[in-house]
């Protein structure tokens, strides 16, 4: 297993595999969509391959797999399948907007995917379409019923902004009552194509006390190593909720995770600009324990925080969030 030099394992990475996306959340990219990148420049299957299993050698033991939306990209389950049978790798989770996903989840399962986390920040139709700028709602739910019928463990992540979908905490917090879901509220990141929206940031905090005046036995429950969010479980929910304080920072001290973008750049911290282009090295030729020696070397040089990430970049926090991977 490899320590960065803040002393904390690097044990998993997030994969990017498309920068592609059939929604058009507000938060995520402007109405038009961004400059979606032409395909050789993304990494192919076999790239990715040999990546995770460099990888797996060096101690990485759990990938998310993320985008962009991951089943937009042709041939995902054969991509899955091939990552389950790398050396190493223990366990493979998928962030999915669920608009194409409902009827993959019974071949998900038996690849071994134990968890998804689905992306819905609203249960109101109007809204998800204001919201994604697309009326799939519908398609979205029938995912959360295929995850459920089939016993995967899944997670909703809802990103909150004030005088959007506030309104929507309590109506997803509700859902925790007779689902065994676990709802998490996300602070919005500036990952967006233009940067924060300030007036409309709510943090952790707030989102918190907002749940807690309608349901007064919320209660702190103990979270996973590594965790990113703060969870709570409140009288007679057979769900959970949480908080991501993803703007606030507030977790970085256990953090374990790299990521690697659509092109193959690999991020030590979600707030950097990329310290490594994998990319070129897995097409330059070189061997893989050269790729692995310079895997380390960026591993071993990772910010401290995603303040002091931010503050060494060449450029202001803006890019969209697909291109990086949420
Ligand atoms: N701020 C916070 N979360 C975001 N996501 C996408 N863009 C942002 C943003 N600007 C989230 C998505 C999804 C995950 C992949 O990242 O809602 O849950
Ligand atoms: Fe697509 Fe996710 Fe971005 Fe929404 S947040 S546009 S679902 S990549």
């Amino acid at each position: 297993m490899i320590y960065d030099n803040h002393g904390r394992p690097i044990t998993y990475l997030r994969l990017a595999v498309t920068d592609r996306c059939n929604l058009r959340c507000f938060y995520c990219m402007p109405e038009e969509g961004i400059n979606f990148l032409p395909k050789p420049h993304l990494l192919t299957f076999e790239e990715m391959l040999r990546m995770i299993q460099i990888m797996g050698d060096l101690g990485i033991s759990k990938v998310r797999i993320t985008g962009g939306e991951p089943f937009v990209r042709k041939d995902m389950m054969q991509l899955l399948r091939s990552i389950s049978e790398v050396e190493g790798i223990e366990k493979i989770n998928i962030t999915t907007n669920g608009v194409l996903t409902a009827p993959l989840v019974p071949e998900l399962k038996k690849l071994g995917i134990k968890s998804v986390n689905l992306s819905l920040d609203t249960l109101d139709r109007e809204r998800f379409k204001e919201m994604t700028r697309r009326d799939e709602l519908p398609a979205v739910l029938k995912t959360l019923d295929a995850l459920l019928e089939n016993g995967v463990e899944t997670k909703i992540n809802a990103v909150v902004m004030a005088g959007k979908n506030d309104q929507d905490i309590l109506p997803l917090v509700a859902m925790t009552k007779e689902l065994p879901v676990s709802v998490r509220f996300i602070e919005e990141m500036p990952f967006n194509g233009s940067g924060l929206n300030e007036a409309a940031f709510m943090s952790h905090i707030r989102i918190i006390s907002k749940i807690r005046e309608e349901y007064p036995s919320l209660a702190k429950i103990a979270d996973e190593p590594n965790s990113t969010s703060y969870n709570y479980t409140i009288d007679n929910h057979q769900g959970t909720v949480g908080v991501i304080a993803a703007f606030s920072r507030t977790f970085c001290g256990t953090c374990n995770r790299i990521r690697v973008t659509p092109t193959g750049t690999l991020k030590t911290c979600l707030y950097d600009d990329g310290v490594l282009n994998l990319r070129d090295l897995l097409r330059s030729g070189i061997s893989d324990s050269q790729i692995k020696e310079q895997l380390i070397e960026a591993f071993t040089h990772r910010a401290k925080d995603g303040f002091e990430a931010e503050s060494m970049r060449s450029s202001l926090v803006s890019e969209s969030m697909t291109t990086i991977g949420g």
